[in-house]
């Protein structure tokens, strides 16, 4: 099998490139310029070059709070450029596997959320995100979409990270208690991925269990929750720990608002492909493992 995977750098492709040696999977992960979702002829070039039984777009506009100002240049690679990209690979026949956002949802449900609940976004990196959603299950039949959440990892900008440098220059860190969500580890939303394209791989036409599925770390917590499990691990380390204080989202406006419940039921993922990722706590910990202290 060989999967084709958008962006390089990111936190996802680089960990499908880990998941992919560790399995013996062909994993390609290609960047800009040799492949730009909003530049349709790299996309064809990549596909013909490549030739991957399984396309993973992973690759996206992720800056939640810039995308507030710059809807139009995340449009054109979270929905224009992954719609093309599932058009592209309906011509190919390879079968797409499509990375999307708790972000769909507008938080006002008490409960965790399904596949089937509406969708209401609630800032501009959603509304994109969602509209990226639709191009691609209109553009390719042989499609998955995987809606993920709070991802982190031992690479690139994330929530852990940015906790063990602060953590590291301040006394005291003040982080929001009032959303809730799953932290996925990425390397664990990787594996699912091979788990889910080593069984889709072999699925021809539009007989399939294509369409949406909720793909995050099994628990859930708030972001103070979550920054309260990173300290306790550095403490443990011995390392500098910071006080932290619970606050509200209204004490730390941001350019988007977050949904206040981010918690996605990934039971379907489980009953239609046999896998569930582990929980984010011990993801934690693998993670932190793999990072040097701040
Ligand atoms: N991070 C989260 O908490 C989170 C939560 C829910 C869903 N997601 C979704 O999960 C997926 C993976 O997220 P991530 O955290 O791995 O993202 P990330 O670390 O921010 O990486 C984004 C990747 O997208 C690539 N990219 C940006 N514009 C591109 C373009 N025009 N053409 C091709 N590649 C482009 C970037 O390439 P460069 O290195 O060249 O910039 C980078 O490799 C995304 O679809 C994201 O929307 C993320």
């Amino acid at each position: 099998m060989k999967i084709l995977v958008t962006g390089t750098s990111g936190q996802l492709a680089q960990s499908l490139l880990a998941a992919g040696l560790a399995a013996d999977v062909d994993v390609v992960a290609l960047r800009r310029p040799q492949l730009d979702l909003t530049l349709p002829g790299t996309l064809r070039t990549a596909l013909a070059d490549v030739m991957p039984d399984v396309v993973v777009n992973a690759g996206a506009y992720t800056a939640v709070d810039r995308a507030e100002s710059e809807e139009s240049q995340a449009n054109k690679v979270n929905a224009a450029g992954a719609g093309e990209l599932a058009q592209q690979c309906q011509r190919a026949g390879v079968a797409l596997i499509h990375i999307s956002t708790d972000y769909v949802f507008d938080g006002t449900k008490p409960s965790a959320y399904v596949e089937s609940d509406p969708t209401a976004p609630i800032n501009a990196y959603g509304r994109t995100k969602l509209a990226g959603e639709q191009a691609v299950a209109a553009g390719c039949e042989r499609h998955v979409i995987l809606r993920t959440s709070w991802i982190y990892s031992p690479y690139g900008a994330n929530f852990v990270r940015t906790m063990l440098r602060l953590g590291a220059e301040r006394p005291e860190v003040k982080v929001v208690d009032d959303q809730r969500g799953c932290p996925t580890f990425a390397p664990h939303l990787a594996e699912a991925i091979l788990g889910v394209s080593r069984q889709i791989v072999q699925l021809k036409g539009g007989n399939g269990p294509w369409g949406v599925y909720h793909a995050a770390g099994s628990g859930e917590t708030t972001w103070c929750g979550f920054a309260r499990a990173i300290f306790a691990a550095t403490a443990a380390r011995g390392l500098p720990t910071p006080k932290l204080t619970p606050i509200t989202t209204a004490e730390f406006p941001t350019p988007a608002r977050r949904p206040a419940n981010s918690r996605l039921d990934c039971a379907l993922l489980e009953q239609t492909f046999g896998v569930r990722l582990p929980d984010w706590q011990g993801g934690l910990a693998s993670c932190l493992a793999r990072l040097p202290p701040a």
